[in-house]
């Protein structure tokens, strides 16, 4: 086959003894079907003796990057990929989860059509080394089953990956931020037709995993930028009704503490009005129109101004009905029949009007 132009890209962090296996790997690939893979190794400053082990293998096919500035698995792929030349891209573990024989069939299943393709432990074939706790595995159940949305892949956390170069090239607003550099790489590049190639996942022999804590909480916001992408205007309309139903809650708490500061109740009741809808505009501001935060000042007066009509009824019914009932469940039923009222009008009109891209 004509799968020649190949780059593995291979991201290490302290991988030093993990390499020479990984690279004699390789050479049995370069011995068999691709024969021209070429490798490039970003390595983010392990200082751990893989530069002076590169520089001693002395390899022309292997290109060492060491980045000293910046650290984080997927801007270190991104940045391996932006130096490949090939026309066919993979990227993998350097720890030797990844076994480089599956290499030439993920290849191969682009070269055939695919956009995308995986190394899978959860294709049929597809197998994990015994050893995995528990807690590691319910994770990557949970971590999956949060990637539904955006792909039908049943290994989506998988980082062993193949695509042409040019899928690469497509990528918008690429952010490079996480582990799920595939997941990430599937959306940002739109990649409809995904194989998944059935791989045997070891666990790693020599060195520590870097998947911590905090890996995984960027994966939650990983998420959330990834549906941001992908359904803008539903996450929008969520989170503003969210933040809504907060500021109902907070409604209630002001007039309870706020109404016996004041000598009449109506004052009371527009006070709490007035810090609901500021507590409104800041959280819909920073989430439910994350993309259009300018002018703070002429925002906030034109937030104001679309709730009014809402609020208008919301105040008008607590008031109401606080002459002859206790604050709270006149301002319950006020606050529901004025959120009901405003909620479909405040959101278009916010976004329309106020918060413009
Ligand atoms: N350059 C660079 N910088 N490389 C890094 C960094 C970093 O900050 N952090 C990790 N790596 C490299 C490691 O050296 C290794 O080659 C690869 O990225 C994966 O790191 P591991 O620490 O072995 O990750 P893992 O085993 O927890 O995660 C693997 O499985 C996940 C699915 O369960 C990886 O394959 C992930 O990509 C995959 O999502
Ligand atoms: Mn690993």
């Amino acid at each position: 086959m004509s799968l020649q132009s190949v780059t593995v890209v291979l991201p290490t962090f302290q991988e030093f003894a993990s390499l020479p296996s990984l690279i004699d790997a390789l050479l049995e690939v370069r011995r068999g079907e691709l024969q021209e893979l070429q490798l490039i190794i970003v390595d983010d400053n392990s200082n751990d003796g893989t530069e002076q082990l590169v520089e001693e293998i002395n390899l022309d096919w292997i290109r060492l990057i060491v980045r000293k500035e910046d650290r984080g698995l997927s801007s270190a792929v991104i940045r391996g990929l932006q130096e490949a030349t090939s026309e066919y891209c993979v990227v993998m573990d350097a720890d030797g989860s990844h076994p480089a024989s599956a290499i030439a069939a993920m290849v191969q299943a682009i070269h055939d059509g695919a956009d995308f393709a995986v190394g899978s432990r959860y294709i049929n074939g597809g197998t994990t080394e015994d050893g995995w706790g528990v807690l590691r595995w319910l994770n990557s159940k949970i971590a999956t089953i949060m990637a539904r949305p955006f792909t039908k892949v049943l290994d989506p956390m998988s980082g062993f990956l193949a695509f042409k170069r040019s899928t690469f090239a497509k990528a918008t607003d690429l952010n490079p931020v996480g582990y799920k550099i595939g997941l990430e790489l599937i959306v940002k590049c739109r990649c409809i037709n995904v194989k998944e190639v059935p791989i045997h996942f070891s666990t790693r022999q020599l060195g520590e995993s870097k998947l911590t804590l905090s890996v995984q909480i960027e994966y939650l916001q990983h998420v959330v930028r990834l549906l941001r992408f992908t359904h803008p205007k539903f996450v929008s309309f969520f989170t503003f009704a969210t933040v809504g139903l907060s500021g109902a809650v907070v409604y209630l708490f002001a007039l309870q503490l706020l109404t016996p500061l004041f000598t009449s109740t109506w004052q009371g009741i527009a006070a709490s009005v007035w810090v609901a809808m500021t507590w409104n505009f800041f959280w819909d501001r920073k989430y439910a129109f994350w993309y259009a935060r300018k002018n703070i000042v002429a925002q906030y007066i034109g937030f104001i101004a679309v709730c009014s009509v809402g609020a208008a009824a919301n105040f008008y019914i607590t008031n109401s009905l606080a002459e002859s009932n206790a604050i709270i469940y006149s301002g319950f039923v006020g606050v529901v029949i004025g959120s009901a009222i405003g909620i479909v009008f405040n959101y278009l009109v916010s976004r329309l009007l106020v918060f413009k891209k």
